[in-house]
């Protein structure tokens, strides 16, 4: 029997510029740039071993065996390694979560940019980090920006640049230790959502609200870059407050309609805006999920959690750093 086997991690990131909408569904070519932060504490962990005895491909996810729409997902990803590997081997994909999958965490960012690192090592391909970005967007659009490290810029690449797979992938804009900002996350609710962003991409041109928030982003984006470069905190809270909610108006608005808020979420961000106009530096953004994620300068991170903590609803709260990217780790 013949293996090759290797282990990659990679770390969620919270968005904050948001990607909503593909230009291109099977490239998943966005409808506009966006920016985010990895997250150092939130990890996922893939082992990908090929194995010429298996006669079919085997995922396991935290421990199960992954549903069949997850399974299909991970296949024709390694399908896609496969092709440019010109192999056809079976695989055994094990995959693990330090966090709960599905509820606005982002879980699909971390677990196709480990898959892709992790599965193209075992494959025996070198591709450089933006190559890989590159081949992690083809899996979940957000995962191209767990693959470089820190505050990562992905590139839409503009309408004008061709529907082509070439162009769009993360970069890094800072390193991790750039800017010491802290995620503090308000978990309001661990079960699994209920309409995916690969359905919620798919109808976000339903919204009439889309297109006016596809135009208006280069503007929000470049204001974010330049704080996050400038480490201007107040610019910063002011630009991702207002791209979270310009994401969730084209949600709501919808057809069909995603509400992804739970009344402990408008709690959350109502509470956000009140100590923010008391001196507290903390602002929030959420994804398509109920969890608020409350971003602030690593000295309110203390205060902000046992603030965020004394609110009804809220289960618990997860609180991570800026992270590396994703790497492969000895097995
Ligand atoms: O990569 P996906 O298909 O899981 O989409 C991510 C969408 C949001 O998390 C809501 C926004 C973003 O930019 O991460």
């Amino acid at each position: 029997m013949q293996t090759q086997k290797a282990t990659a991690i990679a770390h969620p990131n919270i968005a904050l510029i948001k990607y909503w909408g593909n230009r291109d569904e099977a490239l998943r070519l966005p409808a506009n740039s966006s920016l985010s932060m990895n997250l150092a504490a939130l990890a996922t962990t893939t082992t990908v071993e090929f194995r010429s005895d298996l006669n079919a491909d085997s995922v396991t996810i935290d421990d199960a065996e992954a549903t069949a729409s997850a399974r299909e997902r991970v296949i024709a990803h390694l399908d896609r390694v496969r092709a440019l590997a010109s192999i056809n081997t079976k695989t055994s994909v094990i995959s693990r979560n330090n966090f709960p999958a599905g509820t606005g965490l982002a879980s699909s960012a971390s677990a196709f940019a480990a898959l892709t690192v992790a599965a193209c090592a075992a494959a025996g391909l070198q591709l450089s980090t933006d190559a890989l970005s590159r081949l992690a967007r083809r899996g979940s659009g957000s995962a191209c920006r767990s693959v470089p490290g820190g505050y990562v810029l992905w590139d839409a690449c503009g309408a004008d640049a061709g529907d082509e797979d070439d162009c769009s992938f993360g970069r890094t804009i800072a390193s991790p230790d750039h800017w010491d900002l802290r995620d503090v996350i308000a978990v309001v609710e661990s079960a699994h959502k209920a309409t995916g962003s690969t359905e919620g991409h798919m109808i976000a041109g339903t919204s009439p609200f889309q297109a006016a928030r596809v135009a208006s982003t280069p503007e929000r984006l470049e204001r974010c870059r330049a704080a996050i470069l400038a480490r201007d905190f107040p610019a910063l809270a002011d630009v991702i407050e207002q791209d979270a909610l310009a994401m969730h108006a084209v949600m709501m608005t919808s057809v069909p309609s995603l509400l992804y808020w739970r009344p402990a979420t408008l709690a959350v961000m109502q509470a956000v805006r009140a100590w923010r106009t008391d001196g507290l530096a903390v602002a929030f953004t959420i994804d398509a999920g109920p969890n608020v994620h409350c971003i602030c300068p690593a000295e309110s991170s203390a205060q902000v959690e046992r603030l965020i903590r004394a609110i009804h609803g809220v289960e618990r709260t997860l609180t991570s750093g800026v992270g590396q990217g994703s790497r492969l780790i000895p097995w």
